[in-house]
């Protein structure tokens, strides 16, 4: 897969920690971003959007894949995730899913209020991953 630039990770980083800003969580108060960028070089941003009926409250980084897909872009090939903590975390199971639709091979990078991070690939975080080509 081709590597990112350092200025579209620089980029990423900050539509992630944007994103968070407007954030819909009255419910949990965490304030998540979420970008990805997709095969054409596009950023998406996403945020967490919460509802008064919990389990439809939806994930930052399903919001930016689904703004992605939402304007054509089907192929993605970074996540970053920004959370409001001292020690960054990987996406939820549900969200590593959707990511491996869109991008089985991403890179998948966590950020937070701290230098800590996590930089790692989809594949290390769904082994295994059930997908399209397993409806065959
Ligand atoms: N959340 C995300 O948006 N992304 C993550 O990677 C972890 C969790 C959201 C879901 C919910 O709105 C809140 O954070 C608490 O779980």
């Amino acid at each position: 897969m081709k590597p990112l630039t350092t200025v579209q990770q620089r980029k990423l980083e900050k539509a992630a920690r944007s994103a968070a800003k407007v954030s819909y969580s009255p419910y949990s108060k965490f304030r998540v971003g979420a970008a990805v960028l997709t095969e054409s070089g596009k950023i998406f941003a996403g945020t967490n959007v919460e509802n008064a009926s919990y389990s439809l409250c939806n994930c930052a980084e399903r919001t930016a894949i689904f703004s992605a897909v939402a304007a054509g872009e089907r192929k993605i090939r970074c996540v970053v995730v920004y959370t409001p903590t001292k020690i960054a975390t990987t996406p939820c199971g549900a969200c590593r899913q959707v990511i491996n639709e869109f991008g089985p091979e991403s890179r998948v990078i966590s950020i937070c209020d701290s230098a800590d991070h996590i930089d790692t690939v989809l594949s290390a975080l769904l082994p295994g991953a059930f997908g399209p080509e397993n409806l065959a």
